[in-house]
């Protein structure tokens, strides 16, 4: 769902539509996004914080600070940076025309400055404020800042009149949003496999097989997908990472065989597979039931060669499907990534660098370049796994 753990900043202004609100916060739960209610002081007029912070299911905030004595600050900076969008709804004209001019004379007003997120504004007044040429100026100027106008709606206003003013209604306010997500989401309804970190291969049932990957470059790969819209299946092996976003479906493995058959299961339905994981290339032939005693140890390790999931999933490759692979190469890095690309069947393959200071496994930076089938080159700066997962995904949009 396009709302589903988007985090919704909601602030209700003084007007009689302010009771449509409570409805706007419900529907907004209801679709899986988090909220979080300012409310102006006239709003408190209108409808009550304890309705807002029960079907929020978070505390209301009102004031800059509280009135409980307790001269506690509440930090608007840190809700507009909290939100991923905020919507004021209903806006009024003087909020509209003080939010048009910088002014900043409430907690809802403090957190719009502050606000780093898109901000939509859902005005309600009777039918001649609406018409004014003043208030017209101020929402074109809304505009002019990147602000989003939900339009208003016609019919009885709560003068008695009949015309444009009405706040358009909870519903609408909720299918405007998501088609506003959708359009800013170049991966909406794109199906993502990635998989990340290292496999473990058991020797007996304590000791493994395993190498140094962090899956740090496989997460942040997801996390990128899932902003841009896509939903992600996360086949992961061990690792010390949290990620938790409503479109990531995370499915941990241990093993290589356990990798690949995760990834046999899903991919046939997926539109672009990502291969970051630094699968073992060998596991133990034999793995003991129980923990082999060091005076019974033998010295040496009998391994066979795990399958390549990547090669088996480049010989299954669908069409139109998108296939990635990662390579770390030490000598002949681009003719052996070509070759690697060729004959794992992938559209790309993205090569890690071991010579650089900073890049690579277990390191929080990566410099990377990448290679297509038509053996074009991009090479990329020495930055955050964050921003080269960023890098990574321009480049297959652009494909
Ligand atoms: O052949 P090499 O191990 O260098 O290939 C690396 C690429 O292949 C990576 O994308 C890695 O995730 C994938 N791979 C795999 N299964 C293996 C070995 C590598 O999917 N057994």
């Amino acid at each position: 769902m396009v709302l589903t753990g988007q985090q919704i900043l909601l602030g209700i202004t003084g007007s009689i539509a302010a009771y449509k609100a409570a409805f706007l916060v419900r529907l907004l739960k209801k679709e899986g996004a988090e909220v979080k209610v300012i409310l102006s002081p006239a709003a408190k007029d209108f409808v009550s914080p304890l309705t807002l912070a029960t079907l929020s299911g978070n505390p209301v905030f009102s004031e800059l600070v509280d009135e409980d004595g307790s001269d506690q600050w509440n930090n608007h900076v840190e809700l507009g940076l909290w939100a991923d969008r905020m919507i004021i709804a209903p806006a009024t004209a003087n909020t509209l025309a003080k939010m048009a001019n910088g002014q900043c004379d409430n907690m809802i007003l403090a957190a719009y400055l502050s606000a780093k997120c898109p901000v939509y504004v859902s005005p309600a007044m009777d039918l001649d404020m609406y018409k004014h040429p003043g208030t017209k100026e101020n929402l074109s100027k809304l505009e002019s800042f990147g602000n989003k106008v939900i339009p208003v709606g016609f019919g009885e206003l709560a003068s008695g009149l009949v015309g444009e003013g009405r706040m358009a209604e909870p519903q609408e306010i909720i299918d405007f949003l998501k088609k506003d997500i959708e359009d800013q989401s170049p991966l909406s309804g794109k199906k993502v496999l990635i998989t990340a970190g290292p496999t473990y291969e058991p020797i007996d049932p304590v000791r493994f097989i395993g190498n140094r990957s962090s899956g740090k470059m496989g997460f942040a790969l997801a996390q990128e997908a899932a902003n841009l819209g896509a939903e992600v299946t996360l086949i992961h092996g061990p690792v010390h990472l949290s990620l938790n976003h409503g479109r990531i479906n995370k499915i941990p493995i241990e093993t290589a065989v356990e990798m690949l058959e995760a990834v046999q299961k899903v991919r046939d339905d997926m539109d672009v597979l990502i291969f970051s994981a630094a699968v073992a290339d060998f596991r133990p032939a034999t793995a003991a039931q129980e923990k082999i005693k060091k005076d019974k140890a033998e010295t040496k390790i009998d391994l066979e060669m795990n399958p390549d999931i990547l090669a088996d999933t480049g010989a299954n490759k669908k069409t139109g499907q998108i296939l990635v692979g990662f390579a770390l190469e030490t000598e002949n890095a681009r003719e052996n990534a070509l070759s690697k690309l060729k004959r794992k069947n992938c559209d790309f393959l993205v090569l890690n660098t071991l010579k650089d200071e900073g890049a690579g496994f277990g390191h929080d930076t990566n410099k990377v370049s990448i290679i297509n089938a038509n053996n074009t080159w991009e090479d990329f700066e020495l930055k955050s796994k964050q921003e080269v997962a960023k890098d990574i995904w321009n480049v297959l949009q652009n494909a």
